[in-house]
């Protein structure tokens, strides 16, 4: 899959943009703070529905703009070409379209498959369960438009259940036979949305385990071992839906006391962990710098391959700026993950540090000040 054409209005400090990109490589170069981030982010937005570095979508609207519009043509090699674009306006929900049809935001992911490699990334390995969460969310919507669903359907069940746990504990813990039957409404609704969670979260990380397993073998030229776990906050989880659904109802009704007099759920996948071991020892705690980024390349390296199986393509690669932090192994290898067949964007300061073979088919770009020029 790759981009045919990116089009930006008003959108981060590009005022309108209109590009036809290479579909191997796309090498942005430019000086700091030009725009170049800026491009990726576009196209991380229209894959994934978020943005990349801010949870605060107004902040990708031009400053002096009011609204702001992405949109993409996609070729797919076994789906039908698809258009995507999103509309983002202030005060305002976005509105999101799919071959210029409005749909619910949600619809517009999966459309499209991103591998992004950012120095945010290194989150995921050193920052708290919550980063982690958010990585298995967008890696798994990517790959599943019903998880995004979902996960909506839990949300908003967790929200009014805490609510409900809320008004239990601000009336003394006083309740009535007509307060439990409303708990337990919500119980069911959390279990469905939960199990079906926690089910996809177990089964992505099934799928990517031996495909981190041996990226990272290699990149560690054998000399380290990664693990990678799934932590449900309900113990004992499988792929097996109706299992997962009946341990968490149970572990509810444990803890049901306990939650009416704190006010709020306790348990269920918005406790959930994603556990890395480098040799045995947790990545977080014990892994060194080095450590952790050749945990993250051995990520991103199986997100690359799972694609690639459950698509059949490969999906589009996002480098920010990343390069001149890898020494020249990673460096080769990631380039070499992305020449196989995949369309990449690749921002840097310069073209210089980048390997002759690689340059002669790469078209090569420069930013300044929100306008791009084809360079090569
Ligand atoms: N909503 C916005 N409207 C206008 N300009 C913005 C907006 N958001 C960010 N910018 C500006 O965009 C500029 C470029 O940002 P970007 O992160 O793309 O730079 P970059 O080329 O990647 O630089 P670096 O090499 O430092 O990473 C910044 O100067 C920032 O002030
Ligand atoms: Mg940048």
């Amino acid at each position: 899959m790759h981009l045919t054409k990116l089009v930006l209005a008003n959108f981060r400090n590009y005022a309108s943009l209109h590009l036809v990109p290479n579909a191997g490589l796309n090498l942005i170069t430019g000086e700091n703070a030009q725009g170049k981030t800026n491009l990726l982010e576009a196209v991380y937005l229209l894959a994934t529905g978020r943005p990349l570095r801010t949870s605060k979508e107004d902040e990708l609207i031009r400053w002096e703009a009011e609204e702001a519009a992405v949109r993409a043509h996609i070729h797919r090699e076994h789906a039908l070409n698809v258009e995507v674009e999103v509309h983002l306006a202030r005060n305002r929900p976005r509105v999101v379209k799919v071959d210029g049809q409005t749909y619910r935001a949600a619809a517009a992911l999966g459309q499209f498959n991103v591998v992004v490699f950012s120095a945010l990334d290194l989150e995921t390995v050193r920052g708290q369960p919550a980063d982690r969460r958010r990585y298995l969310d967008i890696e798994i919507s990517m790959l599943s438009p019903a998880y995004v669903r979902v996960l909506a359907g839990y949300k908003r069940a967790l929200e009014q259940r805490n609510r409900l746990l809320k008004g239990i504990r601000e009336g003394g813990g006083m309740v009535t036979p007509s307060t439990i039957q409303l708990l337990e409404a919500w119980d069911e609704q959390l279990v469905r949305y939960g199990a079906s969670v926690m089910v996809a979260r177990d089964r992505f990380i099934a799928a990517l385990r031996p495909l981190a397993q041996n990226a990272h073998l290699e990149l560690a030229e054998g000399r380290e071992e990664l693990d990678i776990r799934y932590a449900p906050s309900t113990e004992g989880v499988t792929s097996d839906r109706e299992q997962t659904a009946q341990l968490f109802r149970h572990h509810l009704h444990t803890v049901r006391d306990e939650e009416m007099r704190r006010g709020s759920t306790l348990v269920g996948p918005q406790r959930d962990d994603l556990l890395l071991y480098v040799n045995g020892k947790e990545a977080r705690t014990y892994a060194s710098q080095g450590q952790q980024r050749t945990v993250m390349l051995s990520l991103k390296r199986a997100e690359f391959e799972l694609t690639l199986q459950e698509r059949q393509e490969p999906p589009i690669v996002l480098l920010d700026d990343v390069m001149s932090d890898l020494d020249n192994v990673r460096r080769a290898q990631l380039l070499r993950m992305t020449l196989r067949g995949a369309q990449a964007f690749i921002t840097a300061t310069s073209a210089e540090t980048f390997p002759k073979e690689i340059l002669v088919s790469a078209r090569i770009y420069r930013v300044e000040n929100g306008r791009i020029e084809t360079v090569k």
